[in-house]
């Protein structure tokens, strides 16, 4: 570990490792009046939601480094108070980088990045119509903080009104793959938020998960399953008794499955396409042969079924693990 104070470290060293260890970053795409009325157009990744009754957000422009002087949008919302913040999608993230160049005052960055300027409803700032989703924001508060290059300017604003597309909607949510969101990290790197980036974990709220410790301790000696593994299966409520386990494993002993073959070569065939069920019922009927590997088998069958979603079925079978382990019986 690098171990060090912000005070022993020039100002960019310290932006540049914060850059690279918060993200990724959400980007604000901020349009701003000058008290002139001159359109400005700026991204900003130190930025977040905080609240949403009511809707508060915040964003944060910076002193420039290399002057410390105060960005156009901060002379422009200590002002006028009103900004709209919009979502950047993967589509817009060319323009949008445009649009942070540091163009002079009275430069539109409408014009300089080619995005579409739209009347607000509530506000005077107009919205950017290739983004699908915009606020439209008061500001409520300004917190700074030092004076150098880099220093914080925190606008915490108020959202007036929200203006959503309804094709980024599937199942009454805003789902990741239709909006394409890209955020900020360090350097010149962005990160798409869809497809296989994205990913799904179960939100305890409506439960309280065993934890951790009280995983059963051969589980937690396995070499087979991953930390994420182990928190995953330490998110169920209560763990499958030792009747429940056998009777779960007689039902797939019994069970007759079409083209399956009891083999373990087939075992590894039915691991490749996660097919558990299979893999589990090839392990059973190997399992008279005593075969060494067996414990292992049947953990990268748990963990399958467990990344697979199936909960129940990842539980019984890592229970039925515990006959291979010498320690103590099933919790
Ligand atoms: C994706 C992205 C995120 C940025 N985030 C910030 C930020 O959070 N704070 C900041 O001060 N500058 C940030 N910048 C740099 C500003 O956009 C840049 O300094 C811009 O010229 C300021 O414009 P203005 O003077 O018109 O307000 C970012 C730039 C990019 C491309």
């Amino acid at each position: 570990m690098l171990h060090f104070e912000p005070k022993d470290l020039p100002q960019p060293q310290v932006h540049k490792i914060m850059l690279g260890g918060i993200a990724p970053r959400p980007i604000a795409l901020v349009s701003s009046l000058s008290e002139d009325g001159i359109p400005n157009l700026t991204p900003f990744s130190f930025f977040n939601a905080f609240g949403s009754n009511p809707p508060i957000i915040a964003f944060s422009p910076a002193r420039r480094g290399k002057d410390a002087t105060f960005k156009d949008t901060y002379n422009n919302l200590i002002k006028t108070k009103e900004c709209v913040v919009q979502s950047v999608t993967y589509d817009m993230v060319e323009q949008i980088s445009l649009a942070s160049t540091e163009y002079l005052p009275e430069v539109n960055e409408f014009e300089k990045s080619g995005l579409t300027p739209i009347d607000s409803d509530l506000i005077k700032p107009k919205r950017v119509k290739e983004s699908p989703f915009q606020m439209e924001c008061k500001v409520r508060d300004v917190m700074s903080y030092g004076k150098g290059g880099g220093s914080a300017n925190i606008f915490i604003c108020e959202v007036l009104k929200f203006h959503v597309a309804e094709d980024i909607f599937k199942n009454g949510i805003i789902h990741p793959d239709l909006i394409d969101l890209v955020s900020r990290m360090s350097a010149n790197f962005y990160c798409r938020a869809s497809g296989q980036a994205v990913f799904e974990v179960e939100k305890p709220v409506l439960k309280k998960g065993i934890g951790y410790d009280n995983l059963p301790s051969f589980m937690k000696l396995s070499h087979v399953y991953s930390a994420n593994n182990l928190g995953k299966f330490a998110n169920i409520e209560k763990i499958p008794d030792e009747d429940e386990v056998y009777k779960f494993i007689n039902e797939i002993r019994e069970s007759k499955l079409e083209n399956y073959e009891p083999t373990e070569e087939a075992f590894f065939r039915y691991r490749k396409v996660k097919n558990y069920r299979y893999m589990l019922k090839a392990l059973l009927d190997i399992e008279s042969e005593n075969h060494p590997k067996l414990k292992i088998y049947l953990e990268m069958t748990a963990k399958i079924a467990l990344e697979s979603n199936d909960i129940d079925f990842a539980w019984k079978t890592a229970l039925y693990t515990e006959k291979f382990y010498s320690t103590n019986k099933i919790k």
